[in-house]
């Protein structure tokens, strides 16, 4: 039991799913996991932990923001043993190419900063998914005949951002979408020995006046648990 996290020791998997909404883990683990067990409601952050094809898989909430992540996923790592972490989540397209529904696989996640800014200092450390987990995704998403954009996203400290020249300068170096944990994420999983990644669904663009329609979140957040499932099991 920590500060955030109510479960037991033993009750984490080492394999952890992170979406930001708790009521998505709550689908995810139903959805996709047998023997599922509620291990977490501490602040109604949900947590469950499950089989998967007979792997063990916690799917725990991680909030919004780094800030939020940064607090369970220091948590799962350091105090319940989590070895593999990854986040399943919603990005805002950045580039024309990419369309809404896309899967976007994180290999990098720009910031303005981080929670590990005052770590840091004057270090630009560099936050990139692990090697093995994206090329495991990537070929999962290529396995079900979903072409996944492979790149540079940006992990925003807001979502009521007011810097479009900011915007500008990361489309013309090719930063595929926006979103706002990966980084942290990236950066917690290297100072601790953890493996991470970051599976993205487009549902917005910010180039166009587009959004994912209700009835379709579904189906696109299910193919991204899969593909994250069969990714860090491969
Ligand atoms: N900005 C930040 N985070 C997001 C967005 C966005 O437009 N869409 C989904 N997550």
């Amino acid at each position: 039991m920590t500060i955030h996290i109510s479960a037991k020791p033993g009750q984490i998997a080492e394999t952890v799913l992170m979406p930001g909404d708790p009521l998505r883990a709550k689908w995810a683990a139903k959805t996709f996991l047998d023997d599922v067990e509620l291990v977490n409601e501490t602040r109604g952050m949900l947590g469950f932990t499950g089989t998967w094809r007979g792997n063990r898989v916690t799917v725990q909430g991680s909030g919004m923001g780094m800030p939020s992540l940064s607090i369970y996923a220091n948590e799962l790592i350091r105090d319940y043993g989590a070895k593999t972490l990854i986040r399943i989540g919603s990005c805002g397209a950045m580039q024309e190419k990419v369309n809404v529904r896309d899967i976007v696989l994180a290999q990098t996640a720009s910031t303005l900063s981080t929670p590990s800014r005052g770590i840091f200092r004057e270090l630009n450390f560099a936050p990139c998914a692990d090697f093995g987990l994206l090329r495991a995704a990537a070929a999962a998403a290529e396995a079900r005949g979903i072409s996944p954009y492979v790149g540079g996203i940006y992990s925003a400290d807001v979502f009521y951002d007011e810097r479009p020249d900011l915007n500008e300068i990361m489309q013309r170096h090719g930063i595929l979408a926006v979103e706002m944990e990966a980084a942290e994420l990236y950066n917690l999983a290297h100072r601790h020995g953890a493996r991470a990644l970051a599976v993205l669904t487009v549902s917005d663009h910010l180039l166009r006046e587009e959004a994912l329609p209700a009835e379709d979140r579904e189906r696109s957040f299910g193919e991204m648990v899969e593909i994250a499932l069969e990714a860090a099991f491969t």
